[in-house]
């Protein structure tokens, strides 16, 4: 398994380029499901997950031609595709579940297997199931699959979800696409990636409208082909703005639109940053005296993103005085803790709230990644660190993030991947 070595501290300096968003991709390429003519999808980034959905989108039929530097995938859809998404895919990647809003809403049925939980949480998918229960699917649990089928094409309803749900919302508006009638969904999520994918879904007609948390669907017989580019990653866009603020950095941000972290820019300017924004591009500059916030809290978009925390919360370890995170979306997100307290950190949690002492020298040491944003805490972390670092199992870190060795040596970071 590979590993990094990291040796700090590091100055950092220069261009970031950022790649597509993977948690934009997943759901558009799940949505190629729907299609019958082909559709190109452009600046996918080049991570595991989206190998995995290539894979699986391959294990159901679908032709997909791939360009040299894999960021651009043509998707050629059978006439009667499979319907089985083996656990073998889904257990490597919970964002399969993505696919069965699709498949039912397409060929009227799908075994497709529980993604199962992950180390932040259970990760229970009852929100994905009932959603799809309204509009017409019927389904049981057996093996550890869901067997799902639909009496013809589903039918559009009226679905307000208990609570907000990126995942359970995609795989709604997905599958209302091709439902009989008009869906109004309700208390929907609103992340980002979740207007990429109703963008990519209206250019190829579907009809698709938002007005604050609620989606309004009119469904169509079919789609169009169409070719769509991914938007920025916004979460990696964030990790190197944090990287910059953490390690007194000075960074330009590259092809983003800084309005969708807006919220994230808004706290680094509160801790100190100093940040200038252009149209797709953002130029931050860390401070000497890194600020401590009280009470930084995750939510749901467009509050701060639980996908960040763990990236924050090396950032608190290094202000000046104390402070505290509550992670409010998922239940068991503080893998990355125990990390940081190898390298000296001293962090007490209180069931969903973890209390900071600043000033924390970090010094090098042996490290084990856990959850995917929690590796790229224990990266930063090791960049200031005094001494030699190795974080070790980083397939966690290849999920998520494209070469980030390569665009982290090009700013000066010390850094090697070891096999
Ligand atoms: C998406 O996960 C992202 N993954 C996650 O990013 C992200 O952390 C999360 O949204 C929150 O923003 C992808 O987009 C592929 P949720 P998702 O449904 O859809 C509970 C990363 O690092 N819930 O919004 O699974 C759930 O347990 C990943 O890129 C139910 O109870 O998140 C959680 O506590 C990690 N029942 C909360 O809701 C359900 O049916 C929010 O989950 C669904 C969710």
């Amino acid at each position: 398994m590979d590993k990094f070595l990291i040796n700090g501290p590091c100055k950092i300096k220069g261009k970031v380029l950022i790649s597509g968003s993977k948690n934009a991709s997943l759901p558009i390429l799940a949505a190629t499901l729907l299609f019958d003519k082909p559709v190109i999808i452009n600046n996918l980034p080049r991570v595991r997950d989206i190998n995995t959905m290539l894979n699986l989108l391959k294990s159901l039929g679908s032709k997909i031609i791939l360009s040299k530097d894999k960021k651009t995938a043509k998707i050629i859809n059978k006439r009667n595709m499979k319907t089985y998404a083996s656990y073998s895919l889904v257990k490597t990647m919970r964002g399969s579940i993505l696919v069965l809003g699709p498949l039912v809403a397409k060929y009227y049925k799908s075994k497709t297997s529980l993604p199962g939980g992950c180390l932040i949480g259970a990760r229970p998918v009852n929100f994905h199931l009932t959603a799809l229960k309204k509009l017409g699917m019927r389904y049981k649990i057996k093996d550890g699959y869901i067997l799902a089928k639909s009496n013809g094409k589903l039918k559009g309803s009226t679905i307000k979800f208990p609570k907000i749900s990126v995942g359970a919302t995609e795989n709604s508006i997905i599958a209302s696409c091709l439902a009989k009638g008009k869906t109004i969904l309700k208390n929907c999520a609103i992340e980002p990636e979740i207007k990429d994918l109703t963008n990519f879904l209206n250019s190829a007609g579907a009809k698709i409208k938002w007005s604050g948390r609620t989606c309004k669907i009119i469904g169509v017989n079919s789609l169009n082909q169409t070719e769509y580019s991914i938007m920025a990653d916004r979460i990696e866009a964030g990790t190197f703005c944090v990287a910059a603020t953490l390690a007194r950095g000075n960074l330009q941000i590259n092809n983003l639109n800084p309005k969708i972290i807006r919220t994230e820019l808004n706290l680094l300017k509160k801790i100190g940053a100093k940040i200038k924004i252009d149209t797709d591009k953002i130029l931050i500059k860390g401070p000497d005296k890194i600020k401590s916030i009280n009470n930084i809290k995750t939510k749901e978009f467009p509050g701060i993103p639980t996908d960040l925390q763990a990236q924050l919360m090396v950032l608190m370890c290094r202000a000046d005085g104390k402070s505290s995170i509550t992670e409010r979306i998922f239940e068991n997100r503080f893998m990355h803790v125990a990390e940081l307290q190898r390298l000296g950190a001293k962090i007490n949690i209180k069931n969903n709230k973890a209390y900071i002492d600043g000033n924390t020298k970090f010094i090098g040491a042996e490290l084990m990644s856990s959850d995917l944003r929690a590796s790229v805490a224990l990266v930063l972390a090791a960049i200031v660190a005094d001494g030699k670092s190795s974080i070790n199992r980083i397939y966690h870190l290849d999920r998520g993030y494209e070469k980030i060795e390569e665009k982290l040596k090009k700013i000066g970071v010390k850094i090697k991947r070891v096999k």
